[in-house]
């Protein structure tokens, strides 16, 4: 929110003016305003062919991985899309229409001398498969700009060089959806951060110079509403040239832009870091882009800490205990499910992996909660899921190299620990039972994951913080993008220890969180701790599906970890856009108290917490035990 925007919303908490007049971002819309557009109720699961063939694409691979996929079963399982990453580009021809290789994509040859991928789209199609196509933001892509592999990249003239959407949105996306029949388009964003007039490639003529946009580096020096808005011209001509709906939009500019904040109300999956490499410390820092961000994503929308290397590295068929780990954390995270591997050449144990129906269900739950972290530690981690009954499933994270003990308690589940809870493991099958505590004996780098059944602490409803994919933070209130320091540093594949490593990069950090305040600190006013509620900015709106519940409840209050306390913050919930409830306003040191609604019949909540005057810096605040019951 701007400043001149907070300063009305100031005025009008002092003025008595009718909202309409006042409007801002905090008053209730009564809409959800998260990214419901194409295909993607449920994350996304296929193959790309970028980390089995890198730029070196052709038909053959293509289409014999996807035969692969059908008749191996996976098909059937919920692997269809079938993408094409960068390498088939020939270049864009003088009418502005891009050609296609065809010595790479023989049936694209038409008889007036055009190209076109509809034969390929046709035979996926045929074949129960849907088809996904690479595309760049900028003029040109990323192996132009950093692959020295000239013979996967496009030819020609500095113009028939520029394959990028940058200034033909409108034509290639009618071109790939109306014309060629694709169901996914992947949009990677290069061309907007890597040609600087300073670039050797920009000096040398081989490409047009691009006032870089993005600074991955610096999102001081990203020019972050621009290039949202050029996504969004992406979002817009998707819908213009699908009229069936059926498409999906990923995001691929790797976390930068602060796009982990916007990309839900953008695309349906957005890729929350850099590319991942089949290495166990690069698992861990793609994982952790995406893990404190369950709030961010929702059915419609989803985050997206890469595709899987499960095949390759330190995940192939000499290490299954880590390509089970990497498999079950994307499936917890709800990650799209897009296999990155040479399928036609799959060990059976690999595929009994990537076909594990038990973990793909839990990615696939129809609620779409992405996992919590229950338990965060450099060494362990638990993560919990809420499914669509009401169950959990539970994954146990071994991050060391080392063997370690675990102990699981019924709390981190949200469970009554003086009732049963039973576990079955999602790659053995066998049961166990226990009441308060187990412990678990982890190898290195393991992963134990389990359905859990057990007596649920709230009988009757949800805690928020279990249902994150019902819950949009439409206004987080951060007003400086700020990078998420806590992510497993790697070493750069690419780099070696070159440099002096990878630094804090990913904007988000200060956005709402489940179980945890906007800094992962631990929610807690005046003292009282809550390990059940929704931590969040001052000068914030949620909105909540409310799916036959009739009461919403919460403590509320200013957060122990706030840093300015000058303001007062005052709580409010909306039912489809009517003031229910308010709370007095809040000082920070205050002991938390409750707020509650009436919410039968109401579809769409909206909790906003507002400081009485503008915070250049707002206060965390929470949502403590902020739960929907019956
Ligand atoms: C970027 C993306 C990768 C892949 C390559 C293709 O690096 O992040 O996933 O698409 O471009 O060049």
């Amino acid at each position: 929110m701007t400043r001149g925007l907070l300063l009305l919303a100031a005025t009008a908490l002092l003025t008595p003016a009718p909202s309409s007049v006042w409007a801002d971002e905090l008053d209730p819309t009564g809409q959800w305003t998260a990214y419901e557009g194409g295909n993607a109720a449920l994350p996304p699961m296929g193959w790309n062919s970028w980390n089995a063939f890198a730029l070196d694409i052709d038909e053959e691979k293509i289409l014999g991985s996807a035969e692969t996929i059908v008749a191996s079963g996976l098909a059937a399982k919920g692997y269809r899309y079938i993408d094409l990453d960068e390498g088939w580009w020939a270049r864009r021809g003088a009418d502005g229409r891009l050609v296609i290789r065809t010595d790479r994509f023989p049936s694209a040859i038409r008889s007036d001398g055009s190209t076109s991928f509809r034969p390929l789209t046709d035979r996926l199609h045929r074949m129960g498969l849907k088809a996904g196509i690479y595309s760049e933001i900028g003029r040109n892509s990323c192996g132009q700009i950093y692959s020295d592999d000239k013979a996967g990249l496009p030819s020609g003239t500095v113009a028939e060089r520029e394959i990028g959407l940058y200034g033909h949105v409108d034509q290639d996306i009618a071109l790939y959806f109306a014309e060629w029949g694709f169901d996914l388009i992947k949009v990677d964003g290069c061309g907007i951060r890597g040609l600087p007039e300073t670039s050797p490639r920009v000096l040398s003529g081989e490409f047009r110079a691009f006032p870089p946009l993005i600074d991955s580096d610096s999102l001081g020096r990203t020019d972050i509403p621009a290039v949202r808005a050029l996504f969004t011209q992406v979002t817009e001509a998707l819908n213009r040239h699908n009229p069936d709906k059926d498409f999906i939009f990923s995001l691929c500019i790797w976390g930068s832009a602060d796009v982990r904040s916007w990309a839900k109300n953008v695309g349906n999956m957005s890729r929350t870091s850099e590319d991942i490499f089949p290495i166990w410390g690069r698992m861990l820092f793609n994982l952790d882009s995406s893990s404190r961000r369950a709030l961010y994503a929702q059915p419609g929308s989803w985050n997206d800490p890469d595709m899987l290397y499960v095949g390759n590295g330190e995940f192939d068929a000499d290490h299954l205990t880590e390509a089970r780990t990497h498999f079950s954390l994307w499936a917890m995270l709800n990650a799209p499910l897009i296999i990155g591997y040479d399928l036609r050449h799959a060990a059976p144990d690999l595929m009994a992996i990537l076909g594990n129906e038990r973990v793909i269900a839990l990615n696939q739950d129809p609620a779409g909660n992405q996992a919590v972290l229950a338990y965060d530690s450099d060494d362990v981690q638990i993560y919990a899921k809420t499914l669509a009954d009401g169950s959990k499933a539970v994954a146990i994270l071994n991050r060391t190299s080392a063997p370690l003990d675990a102990i699981l308690t019924a709390d981190h589940l949200k469970f009554r620990a003086d009732a049963n809870i039973g576990l079955t493991d999602l790659w053995t099958g066998e049961s166990l039972h226990f009441r308060g505590e187990h412990g678990f004996a982890l190898a290195p780098r393991q992963t134990l994951i389990f359905r859990a059944n057990g007596k649920r602490a709230l009988p009757n409803g949800y805690y928020l913080s279990e249902m994150p994919g019902s819950v949009n933070p439409a206004v987080d209130g951060i007003t400086v993008p700020q990078p998420e320091p806590v992510t497993h540093r790697a070493i750069l594949p690419w780099q070696a220890t070159h440099g002096t490593g990878e630094h804090p990069r990913y904007g988000g950090w200060g956005g709402a969180q489940a179980d945890a305040t906007p800094y992962g600190e631990e929610l807690a006013i005046a003292g009282h701790r809550f390990t059940s509620g929704i931590g969040v900015l001052a000068n914030s709106r949620l909105e909540v599906r409310n799916d036959g519940f009739t009461r919403f409840s919460a403590m509320v209050g200013v957060d122990d970890s706030a840093r300015d306390r000058s303001e007062p913050v005052t709580f409010a919930i909306y039912g489809d856009g009517r003031l229910l409830a308010r709370s007095a306003p809040k000082y920070f040191g205050e002991s938390p108290s409750p707020i509650e609604a009436n919410v039968a019949g109401v579809k769409l909540l909206e909790i906003v917490a507002r400081s009485a005057h503008p915070m250049r810096f707002p206060d965390p605040v929470t949502w403590g035990d902020a739960a929907l019951t019956r």
